[in-house]
């Protein structure tokens, strides 16, 4: 049954979202108060890069379902479901989410809803969020209007976003109101249909805390398989080879077994801190969490004295072709890339940078200083001395390396994400490659 939906925010995780309700047959108003972006989604623009939104978006535009507005408080009338997905940043300092828009987003919602309206948060909020936005709702809502909050967390990852969300492992749903809860369960009836999907249901603050945990658990995963590509380095062992190993038992599971440069991006930092940060309000010691972070941080600088060393323990002078700027492959998100803190490093040390990427990130100019940014792999290969695959691109794959390798002053490859093998660097023309934890 169709339902009335707004999303409040139309970041990546608010526009996302909001296609993919229209796309499951709802009534959805995307609302920002953002003019440029809302203009841009009206003109078929998308202000964020994800593969397939467009299409997405455009079909349900010309469908009737999804439309977008710069005004909250008519578009929060007369809904059936409110979700906000407004940012939570990391508070200055503190590790903390900033929780602002949050609850500002909840008392400007309040003040104009009507009828029965649930509000859903989207947004990644710490224990406790939803309790909160509960009580401003509660101060500021009209006699007349009832409210009810549900605690709806999202496991999108970027470049796999619609997928994730069309297909998810699970919907996870912390509601404690039954009308609010059977809501939750029109809304995503369409992707439940088959059984395959579960909706699990659960207290707020539960709902609240999966999703930290699972952040949280998947960068402790990774900083494990990049501790044990250490290992394998200095034992003679294949980093590839053990991951699958390890993962063919399925209380492992093969996900996230990938090694390498060090995990970024827009959550896992923000989030293993903000996980911490609670545990320590609470009294609780976070020592597995804490030590993924701490591991990833020193991750960070191991790949600096990778390329140094690959350069013959110095890079002074020399000229560095890198592919791939952003946190990972498949979207434009620089944000905790492992390229902000790598390259600067570099440039320190006397090295020249010129880099590529995909994506072609507006952003890099001002978050990479004194980095070249060219419009092609083999301009940056142009004359280098070594070439740093640090993104995980999947057209990178379908390379020609061999014209890359010619161009080059030296042809030295440093593989962060075991992109290629020794085999086929050879075979490219590459007289040194240096991978993670294949030695
Ligand atoms: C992550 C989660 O995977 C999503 O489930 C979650 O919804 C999202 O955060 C969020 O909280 O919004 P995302 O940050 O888009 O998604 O990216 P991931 O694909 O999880 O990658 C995160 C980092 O880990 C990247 O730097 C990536 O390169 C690295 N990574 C990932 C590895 O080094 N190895 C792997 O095997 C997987």
């Amino acid at each position: 049954m169709r339902v009335r939906v707004t999303m409040v925010g139309t970041g990546y995780v608010g526009l996302v979202s909001g296609a993919c309700f229209a796309e499951l047959g709802h009534e959805v108003i995307c609302v920002d108060k953002d003019e440029n972006k809302i203009a841009m989604l009206r003109q078929g623009k998308m202000p964020i890069y994800e593969p397939g939104l467009d299409e997405l978006v455009q079909r349900n535009v010309q469908a009737g379902r999804i439309s977008f507005s710069t005004d909250v408080t008519a578009s929060v009338k007369d809904r059936d479901a409110i979700f906000i997905a407004v940012g939570t940043p990391t508070e200055n300092g503190t590790g903390r989410a900033d929780l602002k828009y949050v609850y500002a987003a909840a008392a400007e919602i309040a003040q104009a809803t009507t009828g029965f309206t649930v509000i859903v948060t989207k947004s990644t909020v710490p224990v406790g969020t939803n309790s909160r936005v509960f009580d401003i709702a509660q101060q500021n809502v009209s006699p007349d209007a009832r409210i009810a909050v549900a605690s709806n967390p999202e496991f999108l990852r970027e470049g796999a976003a619609i997928k994730d969300f069309l297909e998810p492992d699970r919907v996870v749903v912390g509601v404690e109101d039954a009308e609010a809860a059977e809501m939750m369960e029109r809304i995503y009836a369409p992707l439940l249909m088959h059984g395959k999907v579960p909706l699990f249901k659960t207290g707020i603050q539960t709902a609240e805390l999966i999703k930290y945990a699972a952040n949280a658990f998947l960068a402790v995963k990774i900083s494990f398989i990049d501790e044990i590509a250490n290992l394998c380095e200095a034992v003679g062992a294949n980093v590839d080879d053990v991951a699958r190993g390890l993962g063919f038992d399925k209380r492992i599971g093969q996900g996230f077994l990938n090694t390498g440069p060090g995990w970024g991006g827009s959550c896992f930092p923000k989030d293993t801190r903000a996980l911490i940060a609670t545990a320590s309000d609470a009294g609780v010691r976070s020592l597995v969490v804490s030590s993924a972070v701490e591991a990833n941080n020193s991750r960070k600088m191991d790949m600096v004295s990778k390329i140094v060393g690959a350069a013959g323990g110095d890079v002074k002078g020399k000229k560095i072709a890198v592919l791939g700027v952003t946190f990972k492959g498949q979207t434009d998100d620089m944000r905790e890339g492992t390229s902000l803190v790598v390259l600067p490093a570099l440039q320190a040390m006397g090295a020249q940078i010129i880099a590529y990427d995909p994506s072609h990130p507006h952003e890099a100019a001002t978050l990479l200083p004194g980095v070249t940014m060219v419009t092609s792999p083999k301009d940056a290969a142009q004359d280098a001395d070594i070439l740093v695959i640090l993104t995980d691109w999947m057209i990178f794959k379908a390379y020609d390396f061999k014209a890359i390798a010619s161009v080059m002053a030296s042809p030295v490859l440093v593989d962060l994400r075991n992109m290629l093998n020794a085999n086929e660097a050879k075979r490219s023309g590459f007289t040194h490659y240096v991978s993670l934890g294949r030695e």
